[in-house]
């Protein structure tokens, strides 16, 4: 058992980001969601707006906390004594990245292991960008999100649109 970082952009968290945090909570003393703050891509969300919405679809997880970091994973997982970092794995497109990222990690902090869970078969296609993708077009998103994380999708597009 072991204190876990469980790290992305999660603009906006999906169903798939949540099926792999109540899985590794079960797994882990501690789980530690890590919401990056300033990743390249223009989010439709502010960090403080994924963190509320992390904290609310999590709030029936005893040992999952959520926090915003930037600069550099490892670091986020030292400055909190964590020792593993989480990764979900869709397919094998991801693979490949993904295990880049985690030797890259590796070889930046010796003592930190990365551990990747394969998504539910049921989520396997589905991502943050088309998520929102879908919703830009007016498409029915019910079944990619958390409902309550679903009606802020609509309320941010709408209030986007003007
Ligand atoms: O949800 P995402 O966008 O796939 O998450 C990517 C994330 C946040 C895990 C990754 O971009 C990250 O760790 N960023 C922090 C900077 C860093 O440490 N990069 C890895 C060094 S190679």
């Amino acid at each position: 058992m072991a204190t876990a970082v469980y790290p992305g952009s999660f603009d906006p968290v999906t169903l798939g980001h949540l099926d792999i945090i109540e899985r590794s909570a079960k797994m882990m003393d501690h789980v530690i969601i890590g919401v990056l703050k300033n990743y390249s891509k223009t989010p439709l969300f502010s960090a403080q707006e994924r963190v509320n919405m992390l904290k609310s679809i999590t709030a029936h997880l005893d040992n999952v906390e959520v926090q915003s970091f930037g600069g550099l994973l490892v670091d986020f997982v030292h400055m909190n004594h964590a020792d593993l970092i989480i990764r979900g794995l869709r397919a094998v497109s991801d693979f490949e990245y993904e295990l880049q990222v985690a030797q890259a990690n590796r070889v930046i902090a010796t003592d930190i292991d990365t551990i990747f869970l394969t998504t539910n078969i049921k989520y396997s296609y589905l991502s943050s960008s088309i998520v929102k993708e879908v919703a830009a077009f007016g498409g029915n998103i019910n079944e990619f999100l958390p409902p309550s994380v679903a009606d802020q999708v609509r309320k941010k597009l709408s209030e986007q649109k003007g």
